[in-house]
């Protein structure tokens, strides 16, 4: 495709080296004529590599991939930036550029236990979630309002929330205290997170809801369920293995299904933590995908903040261990100590859904049946890659492990500059005093 054949609907897709960036912008440009810009810095490579995740197949840098995409699908609708979201300046000049009729930021850090690793990664996980966000909402208030934002968020929002709905809209909820009742007006339900990683999408989401309101901006938060699969339909195939996304299979980095298909494709034991009654929100990555897409052309109004639950599936950890284990006789599972800090799963969940997403809960079973025996069939292929040995959980949320150095470190500076504070607070008391002594 020349760039005359473009339509003029350009797509910005931010995380776009990333599992689901590169997916979707994958999806974008080959199934439309809109023009898709991936943006990333890349960070995430450096991160797999401080902690020694490997991938399941390895991915070139991105202008490699967009050529493969350019030779396979004789398309030349696929772009890539290479910018920081922390870098306000910079993307005000991306954003500029292109003028985009959707920008979709998928690009966060996405790990909880990577998060929970030690005060830096917190800091980091914080900083890079929160502010690169901000920054994306200040630019699009201050560039083109117009600007459809669809942001991904986490169903993990919810996890310590002790309630059986959750609704898409804002609600009062009610509560009884000391025999008396009292009502949170017009409230989206209170979330509450057991990690740092959830706990930066909560703030996220409180800042998409602030700045919607405040700038009316036409905000969309994807309250993203656990996503599991490797491919969608431009890369499955072996010819198309140059376009594969990126695939984490470690204890930090991966999520559970995707882990417990490679536990099975080499013959490891499934592992579930705890026993397996937690329950989680569930997804394949093409649903996921396909359902993004949609949402670019839902109607939204500027000034309300959307909510969507992107989901098809809820199960216990336990539940999908054994289905995946039913496929191959000589599986096992293994329950060991819970990690995370997680609720048990007594909340038989209702949530409210889009009418976007609606149509993707039919067929529900025989589809999922279909993704895991594709991603079988794909992790299989490349089994000859996974490395057993990142597969153990090492992060423990209640115990303040490794990196104590960084602890001790911020301490040290927090202690420094409140003395500093300190000192600078008497003598300003000091210069007072004697000024007034003086009048
Ligand atoms: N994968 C899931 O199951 C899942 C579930 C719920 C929510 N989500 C959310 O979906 C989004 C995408 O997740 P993913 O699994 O594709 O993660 P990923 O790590 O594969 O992709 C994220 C990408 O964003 C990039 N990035 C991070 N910070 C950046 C910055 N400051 N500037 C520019 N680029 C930056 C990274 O380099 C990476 O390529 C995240 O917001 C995550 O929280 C994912």
């Amino acid at each position: 495709m020349t760039r005359k054949n473009l339509s003029n609907k350009t797509v910005m897709i931010l995380g776009g080296d990333g599992y689901l960036g590169w997916s979707l912008g994958l999806a974008f440009a080959n199934r439309t004529n809109n023009k898709v810009i991936l943006v990333d810095n890349l960070i995430k490579r450096n991160w797999e590599k401080e902690v020694n995740a490997k991938l399941l197949i390895p991915i070139k840098k991105p202008a490699k991939r967009i050529a493969a995409y350019n030779g396979i699908y004789n398309k030349n609708n696929l772009f890539f930036e290479k910018l920081d979201l922390l870098n306000k300046k910079e993307l005000d000049k991306i954003v500029k550029k292109y003028n985009p009729t959707v920008i979709i930021n998928a690009a966060q850090q996405p790990s909880a236990p990577f998060s929970m690793m030690n005060a830096k990664n917190a800091s980091v996980t914080f900083l890079n979630n929160i502010v690169g966000h901000l920054n994306v909402l200040w630019s699009i208030a201050e560039n083109n309002k117009n600007i459809r934002y669809i942001k991904l968020g986490s169903a993990g929002c919810y996890m310590d929330t002790d309630t059986n709905f959750l609704p898409l809209e804002k609600k009062d909820f009610s509560f009884n205290h000391n025999g008396k009742k009292f009502k949170l007006l017009k409230s989206f339900i209170p979330m509450q997170a057991t990690d740092f990683y959830h706990q930066s999408k909560i703030s996220d989401f409180l800042i998409d809801d602030l700045c919607a309101k405040l700038w009316k901006l036409k905000v969309i938060t994807v309250q993203q369920a656990t996503i599991f699969g490797a491919t969608i339909e431009e890369n499955h195939s072996v010819e198309n293995e140059t376009l594969s996304a990126r695939f984490n299979y470690d204890a930090v980095f991966s999520t559970v299904i995707n882990r417990f298909v490679c536990q099975l494709v080499i013959g490891h034991p499934l592992t579930v933590y705890g026993d397996g009654k937690q329950k989680t929100g569930l997804i394949s990555l093409s649903d996921s995908v396909e359902n993004i897409m949609k949402l670019t052309k839902v109607k939204v109004t500027p000034g309300e903040h959307t909510v969507v639950h992107n989901y098809t599936h809820r199960y216990s950890i336990e539940e999908i261990a054994k289905m995946i284990a039913k496929v191959d006789p000589n599986a096992n599972i293994n329950y060991i100590k819970n990690p995370r800090k997680e609720p048990e799963g007594r909340l038989n969940r209702q949530v409210e859904l889009h009418d976007s997403i609606i149509n993707q809960q039919e067929n529900k079973k025989a589809k999922f049946e279909t993704e895991i025996a594709k991603m079988i069939e794909f992790t299989g292929r490349h089994k000859d890659n996974i490395d057993q040995s990142i597969i153990m959980p090492k992060v423990l949320w209640d115990k303040i492990n490794s990196e104590k150095k960084e602890s001790i470190w911020n301490l040290k500076y927090i202690t420094k500059t409140t003395q500093i504070l300190n000192e600078s607070m008497k003598s300003m008391k000091i210069r007072y005093s004697s000024i007034m002594n003086s009048l």
